[in-house]
């Protein structure tokens, strides 16, 4: 096979893309590239909640909500949804880096807020659309899609992260499924992700305990794939995305569809959201998501 027919994407003389709201420590500031940038994107997106550049093959989008910690509002669930079918339809990336912005937090989990408000029927036609739209497109995804973990992973971001096919995880970074501390469940596949990952007992270890998982621990229990210095999180998982990309497309493809079909074979998703919105005509879940936004304990039922 020769070269060009190896990949459906080639990075020769490729413009570096850069079209950021405002730049992340990470992303190139150059006025130049940015003004390049404006030439050749006939459709750039106008995201307020994301970052997205592409450069050599990789397809970069970063949450941009650093004063919420990256929490995932709608509104930054749907430019998700958004740029991931950009980058899977786009001929020239390979492959998908999904980072969060500033040096606290990948995503400190859903939007706490927007939860509070929701009704049962609400709460899992809302599990349902988030977990198609995102969380299963990107754990279906045929372009191999990399978490870098920049800080907290909690909730719903660490559940993004595990839709991700690799994890690299900067050495701040903490992770766990806090929901029942809200009176909730995970509702965007953590608890079929995290057992699939680091077996039964660990998962049933820390989504009932709740409690936060550091990077050395997250790497030993088989949660994320590498630590890395937070300072060159990035540049590594772009090295290592690039070495995945030496690979022939069709076969990265066939081999993600391939290993993902030993974790499709039960219904559990669909459970994970029966229970997820039960949990939202409950007491506890009032209590749970009023204390978080007034900043006190929450004072639950017990044992009931
Ligand atoms: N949803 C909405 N807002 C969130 C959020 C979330 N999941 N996580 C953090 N924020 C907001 C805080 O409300 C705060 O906003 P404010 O400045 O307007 O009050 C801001 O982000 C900074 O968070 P803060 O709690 O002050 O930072 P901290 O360093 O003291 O604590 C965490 C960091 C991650 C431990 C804490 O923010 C936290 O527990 N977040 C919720 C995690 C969670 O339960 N996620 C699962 C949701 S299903």
């Amino acid at each position: 096979m020769d070269e060009k027919s190896r990949h459906t994407y080639s990075s020769a003389n490729e413009p570096e893309i850069a079209l950021h709201r405002k730049a992340p420590h990470h992303l190139p500031t150059n006025p130049y590239i940015a003004f390049k940038a404006v030439h050749f994107i006939k459709t750039a997106m106008n995201y307020q909640n994301i970052l997205t550049q592409q450069k050599q093959g990789i397809f970069s989008i970063t949450i941009n909500r650093p004063e919420k910690l990256n929490a995932l509002n709608k509104a930054t669930l749907a430019e998700l949804h958004q740029a991931l079918h950009q980058a899977l339809t786009d001929a020239q990336t390979g492959a998908i880096l999904i980072t969060g912005a500033g040096d606290k937090a990948f995503v400190a989990g859903a939007d706490i807020k927007e939860l509070a408000a929701l009704q049962a029927t609400e709460a899992k036609a809302f599990a349902k659309k988030n977990q198609d739209e995102v969380f299963n497109l990107i754990a279906d995804a045929q372009k191999p899609v990399l978490a870098a973990v920049n800080g907290y992973a909690l909730g719903g971001g660490l559940e993004l992260a595990m839709a991700c096919h690799f994890r690299f995880a900067s050495d701040n970074a903490k992770m766990g499924l806090p929901e029942l501390t809200l009176g909730i469940i995970p509702g965007y596949g953590g608890t079929q992700r995290l057992p699939a990952l680091v077996g039964k007992a660990k998962a049933l270890e820390i989504i009932l305990s709740a409690r936060q998982v550091d990077a050395v621990e997250a790497l030993a229990i088989g949660l994320i794939n590498r630590i890395v210095p937070a300072a060159d999180l990035i540049a590594e998982a772009e090295a290592f995305l690039q070495q995945v990309l030496k690979q022939p497309a069709s076969a990265i493809s066939a081999a993600i569809k391939a290993v993902n079909a030993t974790y499709s074979v039960n219904n559990g998703y669909d459970i994970e959201i029966e229970q997820f919105a039960r949990c939202f005509a409950s007491e506890d879940f009032k209590e749970g998501t009023q204390a978080f936004l007034e900043k006190r304990k929450p004072n639950f039922s017990k044992y009931n």
